[in-house]
């Protein structure tokens, strides 16, 4: 569209990764009409991420709230993907592996140990492998490991089947797909009435959601107070192609040496490695250090990735958050709602994070999941 005045929906939402595409997706079933704005959609770290689905395997010290939305949106899956499914007929790749934890050595080992006995005070049991149990569940894995853990609940869902199946639920459910970048967000008396994009068309809505993942902090037009405190953290995955019969049977995690590295194995022979984890602000080139790392860890895990077919490698910037938790809820300029700052578990979160952003949308309550997350739980501080 040429600069102008474009037709007001109910929501507009900015960002058409999978965190973006579920909002519009869950407003849509609320009846809510709805448009979305990303220049490319899916091609950022709803493109890059490897699809696990991970609130056991990915916890850390300290992170006991997260956990609790972890935990709840990962419940949701099953139906999540079952209602995805039968309103678009795409499969999108939801399978219940599991997830190994393999250490290489015995410190990584005694790492692990502390983290199932963390684990274990939240109720979560990671169950403990010897070398030759965990040999029994990963029949290829490498000879000698000292042994590891069992997260059973930890699964996988294919990130790009899942981003090509919002996209479809969307546009089926009569949503509008603007293939253009937000230039501004245009605040007036304090309140955001809409976006310019950088066509020069101007873009109202009766709610907008920044839902930009690493980038929604970059966005102007928005006073620095109401700013989401995201910032980018690279990452790098890599896709590889096996025989089908090489494959790992459940993902696997490892610690090797302390770096650590996940092997997520698709049906039909396709091995997503990852993932580095860079502070290096906007810039996303492939690394040649970190794909070496990445294979050479994976390798000493699983020898047949030797053998497999490099066939991409592929970067996207995580939206980190000042406690690596989201930022979810109204972000104190009236008529902007955010979602953003997912950091490691956007994939994961996506299917609560839609319920719940369109349960504010529709009720004007923050639902109480969501609470914890609420953007100004942290004080401000600079964007980098
Ligand atoms: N959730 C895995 C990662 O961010 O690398």
């Amino acid at each position: 569209m040429s600069a102008g005045r474009a037709a007001a929906p109910d929501v507009l939402v900015l960002g058409a990764g999978v965190i973006g595409l579920s909002i519009a997706w869950r407003c849509l079933g609320r009846g809510r009409s709805v448009a979305v704005v990303d220049p490319a959609p899916g091609s950022g770290a709803s493109w890059t991420a490897a699809g696990m689905l991970a609130p056991v395997t990915e916890l850390h010290y300290g992170e006991q709230p997260l956990l609790a939305l972890n935990l709840a949106s990962a419940a949701r899956y099953p139906s999540f993907a079952a209602e995805l499914t039968a309103a678009t007929g795409r499969d999108i790749g939801y399978r219940r592996t599991g997830t190994v934890v393999a250490a290489w050595d015995g410190a990584d080992l005694a790492a692990l140990r502390d983290l199932a006995a963390f684990a274990a005070t939240l109720d979560q049991s990671m169950q403990p492998l010897t070398s030759r149990e965990l040999r029994g569940l990963l029949p290829g894995i490498a000879p000698g490991l000292p042994g590891g853990l069992l997260a059973a609940d930890d699964h996988q869902v294919d990130n790009r089947l899942l981003h090509a199946a919002l996209l479809a639920a969307v546009v089926g459910a009569g949503g509008e797909l603007v293939a253009e970048t937000v230039a501004r967000i245009e605040v007036v008396d304090g309140r955001a009435t809409g976006i310019t994009t950088a066509d020069g068309t101007v873009r109202s809505a009766g709610v907008l959601v920044l839902a930009a993942g690493a980038h929604s902090g970059r966005i102007a037009g928005l006073p620095a107070a109401a700013r989401p405190r995201v910032h980018p953290v690279k990452g790098q995955t890599l896709r590889l192609r096996m025989d089908p019969d090489a494959l790992p049977p459940r993902i696997l995690r490892g610690s090797v040496k302390g770096s650590p590295v996940y092997l997520v194995p698709r049906a039909g022979g396709e091995l997503v490695i990852g993932a580095s984890t860079e502070e290096a602000g906007f810039d996303c080139t492939a690394r040649a250090g970190a794909v070496y790392e990445l294979l050479r860890d994976a390798q000493s895990l699983l020898p047949a990735v030797s053998e497999a077919e490099l066939v991409e490698v592929s970067t996207a910037l995580r939206p980190g958050s000042p406690d690596n938790a989201p930022l979810l809820g109204p972000s104190g300029v009236d008529g902007l709602i955010l979602a953003t700052g997912h950091y490691r578990n956007g994939i994961l979160l996506t299917p609560i994070t839609g319920d719940g952003i369109a349960d504010l949308i529709t009720d004007g309550r923050v639902p109480a999941a969501l609470a914890p997350f609420a953007p100004h739980r942290t004080a401000p501080q600079e964007v980098r």
